[in-house]
């Protein structure tokens, strides 16, 4: 039993879904977990916990530079407990780019932070054009039409494995 953060980064509330999940696994098991935004993370002291979570979706690209900072900015504590870390993204829906050692995200955001978290794991996201902006659901279309995705404007496309999410739950109750 642990006093565990989990800190989400999302911009559609996916991320959070996941981490809600994930929260649930370790409550189950007598855990004490706060969940709290990245925009929120700057007044948390991290030394209060014995184990930190960090999930962030990708959006055009990247992981949201909040989630960049605020690793750089506490990787020193970071490094003293288990930590784990999950990227969300619809690239890993695709068999050779769901894993944290295949996904390219995943890939470049350590590169980039330096910091290596006891657990890593990559989910694939969801699709929900009708919560998008014009600009965006065109631009996701498109993308998705490149790689053979769904591309009805009006479809909601769940691409995670939930039982994926309940395994990672487990894993960071062991870590
Ligand atoms: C505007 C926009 C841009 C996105 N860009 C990417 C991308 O570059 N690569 C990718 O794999 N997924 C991309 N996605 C998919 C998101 O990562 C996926 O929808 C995820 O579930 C979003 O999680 P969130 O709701 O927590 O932000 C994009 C989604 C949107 C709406």
């Amino acid at each position: 039993m642990a006093n565990i953060l989990i800190i989400f980064s999302t911009t559609d509330g996916h991320t959070i879904e996941i981490c809600q999940e994930i929260q649930s696994i370790l409550e189950q098991h007598g855990n004490a977990v706060d969940l709290i935004s990245i925009n929120e993370a700057s007044q948390v002291d991290v030394m209060k916990y014995e184990k930190t979570v960090i999930g962030a979706s990708i959006r055009y690209g990247k992981h949201s530079k909040s989630v960049v900072e605020f690793v750089q900015r506490h990787k020193k504590e970071l490094e003293k407990i288990p930590t784990a870390f999950f990227s969300v993204n619809v690239v890993a829906r695709k068999p050779n780019k769901d894993r944290p050692d295949n996904n390219p995200y995943m890939k470049k955001f350590l590169q980039q932070v330096a910091w290596e978290p006891d657990e890593l794991e990559v989910f694939a996201g969801k699709i929900d054009y009708q919560k998008y902006r014009f600009i965006d659901r065109q631009m996701i279309r498109l993308i998705m039409y490149i790689t053979k995705g769904p591309t009805d404007p009006k479809s909601v496309n769940d691409f995670t494995n939930w039982e994926q999410v309940r395994k990672f739950g487990e894993v960071i109750n062991r870590m």
